[in-house]
């Protein structure tokens, strides 16, 4: 037996203290300090070390890494290409989002004789698992299905199945018996997903896990397992939206903010193969506080509409709210906005909300955003034809944005004609010391400064 030793873990964060306190030292949060029992195993006492052996990388065998794609094509997109053995995938989101959905739909697919897909619901039994299945129309055989709560029970099975694919739904009802505290604790949560991590590489079998985003306090997050798998995919959206956006926030095997879009249907998750169109179908061009943007998420150009409104404040503190956007940034950029360009907006409430329900901290999208808030400001449309895209600095200078390929042709594939762009990017179309470039079609109007863009998008600043 090993020794008891009791520890406060905070359930946000995961940091760990000797003593109780009423506020985590590490993240801050109050009344998140819960006293877990930890048993440490002495483990290889007397028994054989496992031994260390280095080799050149060289004689390291290529890795057969061969990606199982979906068929999915926005999901494989967000993998990287697919699925690799011995992968670990976590997929985090709010309760109720489509975790369970998704998981169900990638196993339909993955499952085939010589890799069957074992999916754990530890959550729903198996009827409710098969009545979803059923209106998933999830029926390859290959997938099998079992209801379960202990990890080591379940490993031990899955060790007699093989599986090619493991799915767990979810890390948070898991527990495992040598460990006294309570399923869905920082520990216990850890602990799973340790298990779960060294079972993939040993077994080469890719793993999915599920973590329910939650809220303070109550059950550990996704967030304290993020650094023990290799792919970490969250959903976005509200619940209430039919479209989902599923993220990966940080992937091993491919690119990391490559997002996918998806509607929820009766059937489940269905990719929208063209997000930008989506984004922009509720636009109303000639209504003044609504600017097109392109950010690049990922791979992914994406055309998004930032809605700017300012409004006379009805109390002294002028308040500042955004929505799928920092709102620091925005103050950031309210500030420069008056500062450099001369708008007041001290006694008026700003509020900006990115349309579609999607977040994007990209500076990319920092002049869509000001012309949205100056458009407001002066009651002015922007043109509808016109997309904005570049960082703004603080001293009011337009900065240069990545991919500036990219965002344009997108915004000439959905019909836009002119880009207001950063003047340093006008080098990328080989046309130097112009302010304006024709290119395919669409007219680049390269800006140095946030005045000067916000002239051209709405005319003259009086
Ligand atoms: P689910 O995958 O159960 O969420 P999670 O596992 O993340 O908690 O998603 C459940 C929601 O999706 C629920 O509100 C019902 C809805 N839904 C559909 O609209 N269509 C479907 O085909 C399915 C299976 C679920
Ligand atoms: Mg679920």
């Amino acid at each position: 037996m090993g020794k008891e030793k009791v520890e406060y873990v905070c359930q946000e964060c995961g940091h760990r203290n000797l003593r109780w306190a009423g506020q985590c030292p590490a993240c801050g949060m109050w009344n998140t300090l819960v006293e877990e029992v930890v048993e440490r195993k002495v483990e290889g006492k007397g028994g054989k070390r496992a031994r260390v052996e280095a080799v050149s990388l060289g004689e390291i065998p290529e890795d057969a890494g061969v990606r199982r794609a979906t068929g999915m094509a926005e999901f494989d997109r967000i993998m990287g290409g697919g699925v690799v053995a011995g992968q670990v995938v976590l997929i985090g989101g709010d309760p109720g989002i489509g975790k369970s959905t998704i998981l169900l739909q990638v196993a339909q697919r993955l499952a085939s004789a010589e890799g069957r897909v074992l999916y754990v619901s530890g959550e729903e039994s198996l009827g409710q698992t098969k009545l979803r299945a059923e209106r998933l129309r999830v029926d390859n055989p290959h997938v099998l299905v079992a209801a379960a709560t202990e990890i080591r029970s379940v490993l031990e099975h899955a060790a007699r199945v093989r599986p090619g694919v493991l799915m767990i739904d979810s890390i948070q009802v898991m527990y495992d018996e040598e460990i006294s505290s309570a399923p869905g604790s920082v520990t216990q949560v850890r602990e799973c997903a340790a298990l779960l991590a060294r079972y993939a590489k040993e077994e080469r079998t890719a793993v999915f896990i599920v973590g329910h985003v939650t809220k303070t306090g109550a059950i550990a997050g996704p967030r304290v397992v993020e650094h023990l798998v290799d792919t970490v995919l969250y959903f976005e959206g509200e619940r209430h939206n039919v479209y989902r956006i599923l993220r990966a926030v940080k992937n091993r095997f491919g690119s990391t903010d490559e997002i996918g879009v998806f509607e929820m249907t009766g059937h489940g998750l269905v990719e929208v193969p063209n997000p930008s169109a989506l984004f922009l179908s509720q636009r109303q061009e000639q209504r003044s506080g609504s600017a097109v943007g392109a950010a690049v998420e990922g791979t992914q150009p994406l055309l998004l509409e930032v809605q700017g409104l300012v409004a006379s404040t009805p109390f002294g503190m002028p308040v500042r709210k955004a929505v799928g956007m920092d709102v620091n940034r925005l103050a950031m950029l309210l500030a420069v906005i008056e500062k450099r360009v001369g708008i007041r907006l001290s006694s008026q409430d700003v509020f900006v909300n990115l349309a579609g329900g999607l977040k994007v901290s990209e500076p990319g999208l920092d002049l869509a955003c000001a012309a949205a808030v100056a458009s407001s400001f002066y009651d002015r449309a922007v043109a509808g034809d016109t997309v904005l895209v570049g960082e703004i600095g603080l001293g009011g200078e337009v900065r240069a944005v990545s991919q500036i390929e990219r965002r344009v042709m997108e915004a000439r594939r959905l019909g836009f004609k002119r880009c207001i762009v950063p003047a340093h990017n006008l080098k990328a179309f080989r046309e130097k010391g112009k302010a304006e470039v024709m290119w395919q079609g669409v007219r680049l109007v390269g800006c140095e400064d946030v005045q000067r863009a916000l002239q051209v998008a709405i005319g003259d600043l009086d």
